[in-house]
């Protein structure tokens, strides 16, 4: 991912992964926290997209996704976030929520293509918080 990218992704400037994020990253059970990835036939994951419930209750959880720059474009974004409200309808979870930033034009665009809502956030300025309705979605 280009650093632009990553920053999108996790807004801060990060090079890698620092160990506490690699191993929330990849400590994934499936249930409270579901990731899917996309990869090439070759096996290279080109795209990452992943929600975490936010209550005891699994009824409103925090997605976010990424796609490899080489393939940005393709459908892969849509295709995956498409697939995760799918999984989390299917699960109980009735709201998916994301912070983008708010010169994020690719991802406020996929947002409102995909009938999400963009709401300002309360206490940052820089982020607007997408918000999915599973079940409308
Ligand atoms: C945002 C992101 C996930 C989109 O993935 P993608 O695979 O490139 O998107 P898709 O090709 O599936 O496009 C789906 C829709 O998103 C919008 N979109 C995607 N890229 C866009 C761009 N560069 N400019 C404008 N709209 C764009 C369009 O509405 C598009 O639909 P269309 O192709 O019918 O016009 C990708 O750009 C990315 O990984 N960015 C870096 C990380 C990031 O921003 N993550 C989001 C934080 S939660």
């Amino acid at each position: 991912m280009s650093a632009s990218s990553r920053y999108r992704r996790f807004h801060i400037a990060l090079r890698e992964l620092p160990p506490s994020l690699l191993r929330a990253m990849t400590e994934v059970d499936q249930q409270r926290h579901v990731a899917f990835v996309a990869q090439t036939p070759d096996g290279h994951i080109i795209a990452d997209a992943r929600y975490v419930h936010l209550d005891e209750a699994g009824h409103d959880a925090e997605f976010a996704l990424a796609v490899a720059d080489s393939h940005q474009r393709h459908g892969v974004g849509r295709a995956m976030l498409q697939r995760l409200m799918q999984h989390a309808r299917e699960h109980g979870v009735r709201r998916l929520v994301g912070d983008v930033l708010w010169d994020n034009a690719p991802m406020l665009a996929m947002v409102r293509a995909l009938g999400g809502k963009l709401v300002a956030s309360a206490d940052n300025v820089s982020v607007l918080q997408a918000r999915f309705e599973t079940r409308s979605a």
